[in-house]
């Protein structure tokens, strides 16, 4: 059911060797919902991110997916979130080598699927899902970084995950190709009913995607709420970064 809790984490501690990463972080992503990680840059978002789907297991606390504890499964039994959870990294990397078809069908091959018209059948919709139809025999080099990224998000979500998690997607875009990417992320909560986690520092576009957004700091969730709730924030901490980063995008 849209909005019941999706994925539940509580008290989630990580270090690595001396350093502190996260400091107890409790944070739920409701079904269906776009939710955003707002915080300074090397502040543990990509570290939580990765908790969210068992690339990291915390050193302390839990994450609960639809019910089920996540944060102690093996790698073998992680597959069943992995089908759940999907995420689109910070480089979004393609293989050069491969066309935008082989990349996109790559996880699913990995996953054991062989039969060529299942895979061309669901690499074609994975494309119509991220306005690319037609561009299955491109190569990687000859596109355009918007059109790279839309790949990378076509290969997330070939598998139809329910969610799929987004680490600075808007990264290196300019502004038009951007919203491009924020539409993308809309249609996926509203047409496909996919839950979203976004991590970006753009907050034109966390502004106009977030259902709700959540800022770290320090190791811990400082501050959640909506947007309107965010714009209408006094606290000098949230003000300063807004209007920082606003500035930095140039608004
Ligand atoms: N695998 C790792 N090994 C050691 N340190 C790491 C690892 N991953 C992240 N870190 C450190 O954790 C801190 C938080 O990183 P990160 O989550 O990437 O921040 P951000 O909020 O910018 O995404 C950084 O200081 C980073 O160097
Ligand atoms: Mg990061």
């Amino acid at each position: 059911m849209k909005g019941e809790i999706f994925l539940e984490m509580r008290g989630i501690k990580k270090s690595f060797g001396d350093q502190v990463v996260l400091r107890g972080v409790d944070l739920d992503v409701r079904r269906g919902e776009i939710l955003v990680l707002l915080g300074g840059s090397g502040g543990g978002k990509s570290v939580l991110m990765k908790h969210m789907v068992g690339l990291l297991q915390p050193d302390e606390g839990t994450v609960t997916l639809e019910g089920k504890v996540i944060s102690d499964l093996s790698e073998r039994e992680l597959s069943w979130a992995r089908k759940k959870i999907s995420m689109m990294f910070q480089s979004g990397a393609l293989f050069d080598s491969m066309t935008v078809a082989e990349n996109v069908a790559f996880p699913m091959q990995e996953a054991g699927v062989s039969d060529r018209d299942e895979l061309s059948r669901r690499v074609s919709e994975a494309l119509k899902i991220v306005h690319l139809e037609g561009q299955e025999d491109k190569m990687p080099a000859t596109l355009s970084g918007g059109m790279r990224k839309r790949v990378a998000l076509a290969r997330a979500v070939v598998e139809e995950p329910c969610c799929v998690l987004y680490d600075e997607p808007h990264a290196g875009l300019d502004p038009v190709t951007g919203d491009s990417i924020d539409r993308l992320i809309r249609d996926l909560a509203n047409e496909h009913g996919i839950t979203n986690v976004v991590i970006t520092h753009e907050m034109r576009s966390a502004f106009r995607i977030a259902d709700r957004l959540v800022f770290m700091k320090d190791g811990l969730v400082y501050w959640e709420g909506t947007p309107d709730e965010l714009k209408a924030s006094k606290d000098p901490v949230l003000v300063n970064f807004v209007e920082g980063r606003s500035q930095d995008s140039d608004l």
